[in-house]
């Protein structure tokens, strides 16, 4: 997730263009550029780091002069955060800005280099480029849209062309994109907090619409390219509401952004049907040959790996060791040579994971790192590494990143499961295009946060709380306990529910709230007598059930019901009510949702 800004009017363009790129920052913040018309020829200027380092550069050089420019804060996902790989990037008469991932660029680009284009970065941004320059000869739009149907996968693109000067060109497949509107001056932005201080008026391209930008007109192309009259719309939140896109906190944006997230992580790794990580530098082979595999990780990622060991020892049939990273290291632990870990990471710089990764390391074992954070430490130092495209987490409590860490797992247990020849390619391929369909699921999910809310606002004065569940529902209510503790402040712990019996229910009085995962069919019936143990004993019970499965109503005080997928998916759906329980829960407490006490994003001390 990146943004991307553009300006053309009487002023001078730059510090229209950083003003819009730091309202933009929480899109993405690794590396930032510049590109703006002097004139005669379209100068660009872009840096590694946090935008301050651009302006610095900027600073260095005087600066750019021009009132027609496109700018980009990066959040990388193809090549590591550097300066050659920042944006705009540029192909002779074209310059651009991209935000999303073209799936197919390794494709293309082999193409373009043997039609004789030489590239300067790492990034699939840059292939759109020398596309669009490869079909230009005086006609902007036919080449944007000769170029645009080569491409698989998502783009919000500003362009310019050196012999349009004062025009942008705007374009968007699946990644936001506005057009802010003015008398004098128009823009393009990927949010609108990049132009709020400027106009309130804008316009929503569709997908495949381009946008033909000038300081006084705005001309709008359908994806054949025909004219049409956009409607113009009218912004009314503030800036803040505007940075987390109209949602009160930056976490319930993030739950929000999962469907997104999952889909962008996932199906890019999909080839005729079968995941692959070779793209992604991973030795396959390495993975395949593991005896074992440890999969390290603290908090909500070590929980993802709780759900990751389900997948793998059912469907793959491989011993997985789940560790939590700040035990694994000082445990000695036994690692054989053909052994593999999996680290798991949003951040990346998670200090015990870090330390975990080196010990693994020094042992020779084959590591491979999940994270969110390209370039970042764990990322860098891993054998191999799978980054999840969720874009910058901002919230403390971590949504999006565990769901698209499940992601990646369920990923690798399908590439381990047809090597070790547990499932068939037509089963592997059932299990893809269910995991396809998970995001319109959640969608489905997330549009009943009103009923989870009131079970939220139902239990939020309670002072302890269980989540009980059996098998990769216990591997869940972890997820769902911490959620719910790091940011409401409630005492929870998740149980195994068929251990409840051997101790801990004694802490079961009248009125203890309970809440009770029963997503697998198999095990239903025994949830129900766990249930049926703590309802007699005064438990206020919400359950979370597979649709169909029979609750009596006399077991469970209150039912939400989970849409049916294969059973070893199910917490990707699950985990959404869980954490919308625990943000309505902490939003009526009044605690500070995205900043909660005692915690920080990354833990980079031990
Ligand atoms: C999760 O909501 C917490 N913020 C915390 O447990 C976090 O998952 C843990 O610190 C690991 O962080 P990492 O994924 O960046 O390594």
């Amino acid at each position: 997730m990146c943004g991307i800004v553009g300006y053309v009017g009487n002023m001078q363009a730059q510090s229209i263009l950083l003003d819009g790129l730091e309202k933009l920052e929480y899109r993405g913040y690794d590396s930032a550029g510049v590109a703006i018309f002097d004139g005669r020829r379209i100068n660009i200027v872009k840096e590694k780091g946090r935008l301050s380092e651009l302006e610095n550069k900027l600073a260095g050089i005087g600066g750019l002069s021009g009132t027609c420019g496109i700018g980009h804060t990066r959040w990388a996902t193809h090549g590591e955060p550097s300066d050659y790989n920042s944006h705009p990037h540029f192909s002779r008469r074209v310059t651009l800005v991209h935000n999303g991932i073209i799936e197919n660029y390794l494709d293309l680009k082999k193409i373009l280099i043997d039609k004789g284009f030489v590239f300067t970065s790492q990034t699939d941004s840059e292939t759109v480029a020398h596309l669009i320059d490869l079909y230009y000869e005086s006609d902007p739009l036919a080449a944007i849209s000769k170029a645009l149907k080569e491409v698989r996968g998502s783009y919000a693109l500003g362009i310019l062309f050196e012999d349009q000067p004062e025009t942008i060109y705007a374009v968007r497949k699946d990644s936001p994109l506005i057009i802010g509107v003015s008398d004098e001056e128009n823009f393009i932005a990927s949010d609108i907090p990049a132009v709020l201080k400027y106009t309130r008026q804008y316009i929503l391209p569709e997908n495949g619409e381009i946008a033909v930008v000038k300081k006084d007109q705005i001309r709008m192309y359908r994806e054949d390219l025909t004219p049409f009259t956009p409607e113009i719309l009218t912004a009314n939140w503030d800036l803040e509401a505007a940075q987390k896109g109209g949602f009160d906190h930056f976490m319930l944006k993030e739950i929000f952004e999962q469907p997104e997230a999952l889909m962008k992580t996932v199906s890019p790794r999909i080839k005729d049907g079968i995941p692959s990580l070779i793209e992604d530098g991973i030795d396959e082979e390495r993975l395949k040959a593991a005896g074992k595999i440890h999969i390290i990780a603290c908090g909500t990622a070590m929980h993802a790996g709780l759900i990751g060991k389900q997948a793998m020892e059912h469907l793959a049939r491989v011993p997985v060791d789940v560790q939590i990273a700040s035990e694994f290291r000082y445990n000695d632990p036994i690692l054989e040579k053909n052994d593999a870990a999996v680290i798991i990471s949003q951040s990346g710089e998670t200090a015990d994971t870090l330390a975990a990764l080196r010990l693994c390391k020094e042992r020779g074992i084959y590591t491979i790192a999940i994270v969110n954070v390209m370039g970042s430490s764990i990322a860098r130092e891993a054998d191999g590494v799978i980054y999840t495209w969720a874009g910058p987490e901002i919230a403390v409590a971590s949504t999006k990143a565990y769901t698209v860490q499940m992601g990646v797992l369920y990923l690798l247990t399908l590439i381990l499961a047809k090597a070790r020849g547990t499932l068939t390619d037509d089963e592997i391929r059932e299990y893809v295009k269910t995991l396809l369909q998970i995001p319109d699921q959640m969608r489905l999910l997330l549009s009943k946060r009103d009923t989870v809310k009131e079970y939220a606002l139902h239990f939020s004065e309670a002072e302890s709380l269980f989540f009980l569940g059996r098998g990769i529902d216990y591997a869940l209510a972890n997820e769902g306990s911490l959620k719910l503790k790091e940011i409401s402040y409630i005492h929870c712990e998740a149980y195994a529910a068929g251990e409840l019996k051997h101790g801990t229910i004694s802490l079961i009085t009248e009125g203890t709230p309970v809440i009770a995962l029963a997503t697998q069919a198999a095990l239903s019936e025994k949830m129900v007598s766990n249930i049926k143990e703590v309802k007699s004993r005064g438990a206020d019970v919400l359950t979370f059930a597979l649709e169909g499965v029979n609750i009596p109503s006399e077991v469970t005080d209150y039912l939400f019901e989970i849409p049916k997928t294969k059973a070893l998916l199910t917490p990707l759906l699950a985990v959404i009510p869980l954490q919308l329980f625990a943000y309505y829960t902490a939003v009526e407490r009044g605690c500070d949702v995205d900043k909660p006490r005692n915690l920080a994003k990354s833990v980079t001390v031990e």
